[in-house]
């Protein structure tokens, strides 16, 4: 099963899709994380990027849509995946299902996570990232156990580049006109789940398991 998370930045995708993939046994394809991870190799995909996530512009979509289907074409996605900041755009949204009907697949859900925009300038100028595995930890919100280190796995804790206030009011304005039409393009197919991402990490978390579970069932 294919899944999609969406939502505006700092709405808790990244958190969110640490439960998902619990539940469901699936691996996390987070387009986000796979940039970070080329940049950080100084890869020709990382050189690419770099320009467009320091001002917090999208990459362009063929770059974006050809990294995306070469992950999903590894053996651990056979069975279904959690997307995490991909798709973006209906560009991207369009050649996902294109590549996943050709093989006979198709999107199970898309989970839009809504969250006020109020609350999303907090949530990133107080998000610190684990270097090793990405998990995100918040200064008030969710508090590592010991300052500066992951819970997970005793990484280094960072701030990333693009949650600067500027970056993330660029960030917003871009998903705000580009990636909103989404939330249209998967309710009219029918796969669109809304749920309330501005309450607590483990509430949300339940919400969505609930849904999960009822999907299962009815397979
Ligand atoms: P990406 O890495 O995808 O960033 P984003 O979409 O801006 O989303 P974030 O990771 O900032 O937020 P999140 O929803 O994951 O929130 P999190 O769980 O961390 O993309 C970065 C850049 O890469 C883009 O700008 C673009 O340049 C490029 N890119 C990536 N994908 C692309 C694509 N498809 N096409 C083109 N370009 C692309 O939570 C945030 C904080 O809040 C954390 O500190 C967390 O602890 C806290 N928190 C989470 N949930 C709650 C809660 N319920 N209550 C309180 N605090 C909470
Ligand atoms: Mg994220
Ligand atoms: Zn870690």
């Amino acid at each position: 099963m294919f899944f999609i998370l969406l939502g505006a930045p700092g709405a808790g995708k990244g958190t969110q899709a640490d439960i998902i993939v619990k539940e469901m046994s699936l691996p996390h394809v987070a387009s986000g994380d796979l940039f970070r991870h080329a940049l950080k190799n100084g890869t020709d995909l990382g050189k690419q990027a770099e320009s467009y996530m320091k001002a917090g512009k999208l990459v362009p979509d063929e770059i974006t849509i050809k990294m995306i289907l070469e992950r999903i074409a590894k053996d651990d996605c056979e069975n279904g995946c959690v997307f995490d900041g991909f798709p973006r755009t209906l560009e991207q949204a369009k050649a996902l299902d294109v590549a996943l009907e050709k093989q006979g697949k198709s999107i199970e859900s898309a989970i839009y996570i809504e969250v006020p925009e109020s609350v999303l300038l907090d949530r990133l100028t107080g998000r610190w990232v684990c270097r090793t595995c990405q998990s995100p930890f918040h200064q008030k919100n969710q508090p590592p156990k010991k300052p500066g280190v992951c819970d997970k796995c005793e990484g280094e804790l960072y701030q990333r580049a693009d949650d600067k206030e500027e970056t993330i009011k660029e960030r917003l304005k871009v998903y705000f006109a580009q990636t909103m039409p989404l939330l249209d393009y998967y309710d009219k197919k029918g796969r669109l789940f809304r749920c309330n991402g501005n309450q607590h990490i483990g509430e949300v978390g339940k919400d969505i398991v609930k849904f999960l579970k009822g999907l299962k069932q009815k397979k």
